[in-house]
């Protein structure tokens, strides 16, 4: 089981978006579980204020140490062990082989793994006060180059990303096999009835019955459209990250 645990200022984002289709059935079968904190909730202050100028000058607000120092030091306290990923166009951007990694999480050396931990941090106005950063938090995960304006919606990015991941999730486990990014291409187009729409019709190869020649098909166009929108991927491989 993996628990995602998550910690910001609008717990209300992850109410609804974790209650529907694979996640919502990957929750009924006990394969993950959620806990949401407000860090509002931890703030030792009259105004319940999360956030201070930075130091040094520069636009905007960080997110004060207190109540993320205290918040985490509960949840540790609450559950355990517990792995602190933070959300930020400053860490590693996630890809299909990150969120498998995060998804079949590794036993300890001759021990069982009953459940795994995920506290997600997320941010908002001009990000957090770093002594977080180096003190507390364990990755830092970017899902991409542009800004958002907190980490909520990358940390339901992350939780839904990997929840499809974990054995079991998937009504059909077939439909992981086939879909983008495995073995680095997108993939091919695909259709279903009927066969002729308004005059477009689907191409004769994938209703000719011959599977070999279909097969061949799909890795043709797999590598067609991953050679126009997606050369990097193509790319001999960087070593990617540990997780
Ligand atoms: N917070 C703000 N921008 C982000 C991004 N691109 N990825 C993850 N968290 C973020």
């Amino acid at each position: 089981m993996i628990h995602f645990i998550t910690l910001s200022i609008f717990p209300q984002i992850f109410e609804s978006p974790l209650n529907y289709s694979i996640i919502k059935r990957a929750k009924d079968k006990n394969l993950v579980k959620f806990s949401h904190f407000d860090i509002r909730d931890f703030t030792k202050n009259k105004h319940k204020s999360v956030d201070n100028q930075i130091y040094g000058g520069g636009a905007g607000q960080l997110m004060t140490p207190q109540p993320i120092f205290d918040a985490i030091k509960y949840i540790k306290q609450t559950y355990g062990e517990v792995k602190v990923i933070f959300f930020t166009p400053k860490g590693k951007t996630l890809n299909s082989i990150l969120v498998q990694k995060y998804a079949s999480p590794q036993p300890p050396k001759g021990g069982v793994l009953a459940t795994t931990t995920y506290l997600l941090l997320s941010g908002r106005y001009e990000g957090i006060d770093n002594r977080i950063r180096e003190h507390l938090v364990d990755e830092e995960i970017s899902i991409g180059d542009y800004i958002l304006s907190g980490g909520e919606f990358a940390s339901l990015i992350f939780i839904d990303s990997v929840t499809r991941y974990i054995e079991g999730a998937l009504g059909n486990e077939d439909s992981l096999h086939d879909e983008s990014f495995k073995d680095n291409l997108l993939e091919y187009p695909q259709y279903t009835r009927p066969a002729n729409f308004r005059g477009m019709e689907v191409p004769s190869i994938l209703l000719s019955g011959n599977h070999q020649k279909i097969k061949e098909w799909k890795t043709k166009e797999s590598i067609k459209i991953t050679n126009k929108v997606r050369k990097d991927l193509l790319a001999p491989q960087s070593p990617k990250g540990e997780v």
